[in-house]
């Protein structure tokens, strides 16, 4: 190629697509740039379309939910259940998940090691059948006739101007991820104490902070970084991998076992000793996320504390009853602690410091319908 048609080049990759404008990403100033496909280029159009699609209860099979009712942004894109309910009114297995920086999580879901696009994730709300979440197979032909007729015609046509017909399930998955990626939260008191800036950690929350990346606690060994959990994948770093890790939750017939279908890593390699590991979950906002853990087994902060304080949990009866410390596939950063009144105080002050309240209600990212 000649060096003429080099410098030609990002033009015509510029206007293909009408992105010509680099992205305007609203990030928290301490935040790396998100990764974004190749071939899945920001515009505020395919945020906005996102926005609308996320909010939107047509997507599902009873016309009554949307990603926003198990992703509620008071909660951190969270829905303060144990396991979620999905449009045919059944509880699936799994708790739902924070969405704050998803941009920034090199795989998606508790225990899954290659979903790894925002744009592949989209697709398993929408169609998985078991557990259903939306069901928007049955609706989603007749669905997307409809958004082509009505004031969505111009949000799609916005989003993706080169298509001739932009009304598709792949466009609906690219705007939803388009919109997700805002999702940024990086300005809770723990930031601004990274930042130096005023309005940062009081004392106790400073102390805890202390005991969370402790040699003794050792919290800190998983759950780090600016995220507080295992990598952060951004522009800068796009093969940055997530770990999954065993904190000793179960131990079904002291073989190891986890409840199925919650097996974690081992759901996908098969190697026994994946069994129950997980992914190392971000703590930010984590106040506001309780129930707590894959199942939502855990009820709240200081239940947390007591799994790790004993080294893995103990359930003494029950169809999952079990001494989790003992569980042969536990992280060896998992091995108990005693912990004061004081300096569970302290721990707490500290994970209620990584509240972002201004995330909460940003009006970016609430339902564009409402109010
Ligand atoms: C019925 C409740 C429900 C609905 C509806 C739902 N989700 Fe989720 N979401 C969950 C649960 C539960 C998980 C954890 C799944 C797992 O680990 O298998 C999850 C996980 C995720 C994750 C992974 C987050 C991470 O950090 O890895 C993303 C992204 C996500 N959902 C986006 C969406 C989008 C987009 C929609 C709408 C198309 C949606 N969800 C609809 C319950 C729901
Ligand atoms: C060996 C790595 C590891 C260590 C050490 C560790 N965690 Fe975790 N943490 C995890 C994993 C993995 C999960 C998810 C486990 C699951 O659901 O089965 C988790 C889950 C959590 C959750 C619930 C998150 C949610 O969204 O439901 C909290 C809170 C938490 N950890 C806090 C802590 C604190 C506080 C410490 C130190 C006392 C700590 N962790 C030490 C790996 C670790």
């Amino acid at each position: 190629m000649s060096r003429w048609a080099l410098a030609a080049l990002p033009l015509v990759v510029a206007c293909h697509g009408g992105e010509a404008e680099p992205y305007a990403w609203r990030l928290p100033p301490h935040f790396p740039e998100p990764w974004v496909p190749d071939d899945a280029p920001m515009s505020e159009a395919k945020v906005e379309l996102g926005r609308h699609l996320f909010y939107e209860e047509r997507l599902s099979v009873s016309g009554t939910i949307s990603c926003g009712t198990c992703h509620v942004q008071a909660l951190a894109f969270t829905d303060g259940r144990a396991t979620s309910i999905g449009a045919d009114g059944h509880a699936g297995t799994r708790s739902s998940m924070t969405l704050a920086n998803v941009a920034h999580q090199p795989t998606l879901t508790w225990g899954n090691p290659v979903l790894d696009t925002l744009e592949a994730q989209a697709l398993v709300p929408l169609f998985l059948d078991v557990p259903l979440e939306l069901g928007a197979q049955y609706v989603i032909v007749d669905v997307l006739e409809e958004m082509a007729a009505d004031e969505y015609r111009a949000r799609f046509v916005d989003a993706f101007p080169d298509q001739d017909d932009p009304f598709t399930v792949g466009n609906v998955a690219a705007a939803l991820a388009a919109f997700q990626r805002t999702l940024s939260s990086g300005d809770s008191p723990y930031d601004r104490h990274l930042r130096g800036e005023p309005g940062g950690l009081s004392p106790a929350a400073e102390r805890g902070l202390a005991l969370f990346e402790s040699s003794r606690l050792r919290c800190a060994g998983c759950h780090g970084g600016l995220l507080l959990a295992s990598d952060m994948r951004s522009a800068d770093d796009p093969e940055a991998t997530a770990r999954f890790e065993n904190t000793g939750l179960y131990d079904l017939g002291a073989g190891g076992g986890y409840p199925p279908p919650n097996v974690g890593l081992f759901e996908f390699t098969g190697e026994s000793t994946d069994m129950g590991r997980h992914r190392i979950p971000s703590l930010r906002n984590i106040a506001v996320t309780a129930p707590y853990m894959h199942d939502g087994s855990i009820a709240d902060l200081d239940g947390v504390l007591d799994h790790y304080a004993a080294g893995g949990r103990t359930l003494s009866d029950g169809p999952w009853a079990g001494v989790g410390a003992d569980n042969p596939n536990k992280s060896p950063l998992v091995a108990g602690f005693e912990l004061t009144a004081a300096e569970r105080a302290d721990l707490v002050a500290f994970l209620e410091a990584l509240t972002d309240e201004a995330f909460l209600v940003d009006p970016r990212f609430s339902d564009p319908t409402a109010g």
